[in-house]
Parts: structure tokens; C-alpha cells; sequence
């Protein structure tokens, strides 16, 4: 099969990792990819929001099976596009990726199917929105409805915050269209923790757990990021919460889908909340998370990319996945700066010694090669260090060795990624 993989970040290097060890992959490419990625699949320049120009080539190569990376290809309907002329993709058609590009479909999925989630209010209109925030009062979350990458949530401990967060979506200021809709929902108490399951609109395939850390700075302190590092799989989503969250709240979104005739083809991120009440769905993604992708990689024992064309193909009942029992734990290396402005194209050394670690893999998310060959950084979330071990504090000493060997001043890391397991697990 000629694959090409659709995306640029770190997950998109995991999953040309996967495709390159997998006997279906006769050849691979990766638009647009970046400096490792290059290593790996030959990388042609287009965009991933650029879907005339990834149909036209998928056309051009005569591509056979096309794996999507990012939410925004999948909400533009890039896999509507190809399966029009034939080619199987992997992800959800652009109606079934409304679960994460609309906060308020997602919301109105949950109440028609009674999956457990927080109790919520839909507004377009300002003075009706104030009304219910005086009315419910704090600690309350207001989401813009459409995808803001990533900013379009405030969790907001006083009324004025909330007041303040409504008022820039509604008058469009701070998130164009994507804001002119919120939903208001109750704060739920609780630990987070994801969970990633494939499906074929009508199977479904548990894959694994993860714990991120969002936060910029140790002690999940500073702006929420798009994930500093995270590790797989989370003790905390025993195998009693795992079966809770199937038959509770996956398995009836996905009847729910086809239900709808949204049929949900791809990969499901759950992202939950463990409640008292138990675990409550805080949001859905329609994609593998970043760097939650990486770790999951890595601890494949199986053909992730058969598991990923079985998904596109309708297929899935006759599928399965082994995992190592091995901790994968991830830490980002990041722009000094992120998630705010940083400085671009400053060098990195050091990769070759710090993926000659015992266990480890480097993935880039931000990176290009200069015409020395240097690695130069060019996002903000750069590299995702990335180690195997036998418990989790493993591969935390393994990962932080690895990041130890990076020469690269204008770089940061957290130091605690794994510290909630980590002193649990030192309790017991
Ligand atoms: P989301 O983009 O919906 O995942 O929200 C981003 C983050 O905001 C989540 O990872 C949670 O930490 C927090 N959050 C979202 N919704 C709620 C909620 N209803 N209660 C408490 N925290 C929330
Ligand atoms: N790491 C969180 C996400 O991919 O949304």
C-alpha cells in the first residue's frame, strides 16, 4: 500500500513510525511532515488544511490509504473528499468530526443518549448568557462552540471571569466565528484522564489510557498548553472505570452517530473526568491526542496501521491490539516562550545522543532541516522525548537522561511529567 499520513506535529511522527513498521506500508509519505519525519516518509509540501491540494495528490501518487493527524483536515472534510474518488482515509467524515468542531453538537449528543457529562446551556445571545451566569454563579466553564485551538475554554472560578469570557466570544473579538456561539457548563470536580478507542461506525476497538499534563510549568502550574508531556497507560482508569466508560459513555455515542446517520469512523478521544460520581465526559476529540499519540505508538505490540485501515475500511469486528505492559512517558521540549510568542530557527544539537538513550525515541513536532542539515526549531511544542520502561519512574529517569543530552539553550521542559502516578505509586 502507498500511504501518506496528513499533518506535521509529533503524533504525526508516531504515526509515520507505525505505518513504516507496518507490511501493509510499500511506501510513505507525510504532507507536509517536518525534520524527523523526513527521516521516515518522503515529505511533500502542502498544508493539511489544504484539501484541493492533498486530493490532487493522493490522485497524482495513485495513494491507497490516507491516515488524517489533525482535527482541522478532518473538519474541512478531507475524508469525504477522498472517499468520493475511491480512497479509503482514516478519521471521521466532516458530519461525524462535528463531535469536537461543535462544543454544542457534542453537548446535544450527550443529553439525547444520557451519556453522563456536565449539565449545560447553548447561547448565541449576550444578555440571555449573562442571565444564566448570575443565575448558576461560580466556579462555572464557558466554551466557545467551535475550535479555537485549544483557547476556546475558560474555566472560570469567579463571575467576572465567566462574564468576561462570554462577552469576548459573543461580540466576535476573540475568536471570530468560532466564538459567536458558547456553551455554559457546570464545573465538574475531579482528575482527568483520556481515553482512545477506535471504531468502523459500528465496532469498537478500546485502545489505551493517558494522563496529560496541560500546564506550561511544574506543579500544573501557568497557561494550559496543548500538552506538555503525558504517559501511558493511567493507573487511575482501572479496569472497572475502563468498562464504566464503554458502556456508558462510548458505546452510546457511537450507536448515538449512526443513530443520527453521523456513523463515527476513526479514532475517539475521550477526554474524561473521575468524578464521585464517576467519570463524566469533559470533551470529545475526533483525532489521536498530542503527544498522547506518541506514547500509545510506542507501546504497540501490534500493526497499528492494519487497526487504522480496518477503521476506514468498515472492518474492524475481526480486529485486535497488543500492548506492551511497559510505561511510555513523553516529555515536550518547547520554544522558551510557548504557548505565548518565542523565537523560531535556533539550532538543536544533541538528538543523536539523546535518542541513543536505553529505551527512548525522539519524535519532532516543530522542526526543519537547514541546508547544513542542523535541526532548527519552528513551533512552539519542538520535540517529544519519549521513553519505554518497566514502571513508570523508569520511564521518567529514562526520558529526563535523553533530555539531559539535548544541547539546546532555547529550549524548555517541565521536570514533574509523571509526578501524580509517580508519588502514588511511592505511597503504597
Ligand atoms: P476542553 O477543551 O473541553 O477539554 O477543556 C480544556 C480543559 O478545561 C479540560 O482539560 C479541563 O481541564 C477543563 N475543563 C473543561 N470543562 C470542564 C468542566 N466542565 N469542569 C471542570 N474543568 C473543565
Ligand atoms: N494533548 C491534548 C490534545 O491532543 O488535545
Amino acid at each position: 500500500m502507498k500511504v501518506l499520513v496528513v499533518g506535521s506535529g509529533g503524533r504525526e511522527h508516531a504515526l509515520c513510525l507505525a505505518a513504516s513498521r507496518s507490511p501493509l506500508c510499500s511506501e510513505l509519505f507525510c504532507a507536509p511532515g517536518n525534520a524527523g519525519i523526513a527521516d521516515l516518509a518522503k515529505c511533500v509540501a502542502i498544508k493539511a488544511e489544504d484539501i484541493e491540494g492533498l486530493v490532487a495528490f493522493v490522485q497524482r501518487k495513485a495513494i491507497d490509504f490516507v491516515v488524517v493527524g489533525p482535527e482541522a483536515s478532518l473538519v474541512l472534510g478531507l475524508v469525504d473528499r477522498l472517499e468520493a474518488i475511491g480512497v479509503p482515509a482514516f478519521g471521521p467524515s466532516q458530519a461525524a468530526a462535528e463531535l469536537e468542531g461543535s462544543k454544542g453538537f457534542m453537548k446535544d449528543i450527550c443529553k439525547k443518549y444520557s451519556i453522563p457529562t456536565a449539565a449545560y446551556e447553548r447561547f448565541t445571545d449576550l444578555e440571555k448568557a449573562r442571565a444564566y451566569l448570575q443565575k448558576q454563579g461560580a466556579p462555572i466553564v464557558v466554551k466557545t462552540d467551535g475550535l479555537a485551538a485549544g483557547k476556546g475554554v475558560t474555566v472560570a472560578m469567579t463571575l467576572d471571569e465567566a462574564l468576561n469570557a462570554v462577552e469576548d466570544a459573543l461580540s466576535g473579538r476573540a475568536f471570530g466565528d468560532a466564538g459567536t456561539e458558547v456553551v455554559i457548563e457546570e464545573f465538574m470536580e475531579g482528575e482527568e484522564a483520556s481515553f482512545f478507542i477506535l471504531s468502523d461506525g459500528e465496532n469498537i476497538l478500546p485502545l489505551v489510557t493517558a494522563q496529560d499534563h496541560k500546564r506550561a510549568y511544574d506543579n500544573d502550574e501557568g497557561p494550559n498548553t496543548g500538552g506538555m508531556g503525558c504517559y501511558s497507560p493511567a493507573p487511575v482508569m482501572t479496569d472497572a472505570l475502563i468498562e464504566t466508560t464503554l458502556e456508558r459513555i462510548v458505546k452510546p455515542t457511537i450507536e448515538g452517530m449512526k443513530a443520527e446517520g453521523k456513523p463515527y469512523r476513526g479514532v475517539l478521544y475521550a477526554g474524561l473526568m473521575l468524578t464521585s460520581e464517576g467519570p463524566k465526559l469533559v470533551e470529545y476529540n475526533v483525532r489521536f491526542g498530542d503527544p498522547e499519540c506518541q506514547a500509545l505508538c510506542l507501546r504497540a505490540k501490534s500493526d497499528l496501521l492494519a487497526v487504522l485501515h480496518a477503521s476506514a475500511k468498515g472492518d474492524l469486528s475481526r480486529s485486535s491490539m497488543e500492548w506492551l505492559d511497559d510505561s511510555a512517558l513523553l516529555v515536550v521540549m518547547a520554544a522558551k516562550g510557548y504557548p505565548g510568542s518565542y523565537e523560531k530557527n535556533t539550532v538543536i544539537r544533541g538528538l543523536d545522543k539523546a535518542a541513543g538513550c536505553e529505551g527512548v525515541t525522539v519524535f519532532h513536532a516543530g522542526t526543519a532541516a537547514n541546508e547544513q542539515g542542523e535541526v532548527l526549531a519552528t513551533g512552539g511544542r519542538v520535540l517529544g522525548i519519549t521513553a519505554l520502561g518497566a514502571d513508570i519512574k523508569t520511564a521518567q529517569d529514562r526520558a529526563y537522561a535523553a533530555v539531559d543530552r539535548l544541547d539546546w539553550p532555547e529550549g524548555f521542559c517541565r521536570r514533574d511529567i509523571g509526578w501524580r502516578e509517580i508519588a502514588r505509586q511511592e505511597e503504597r
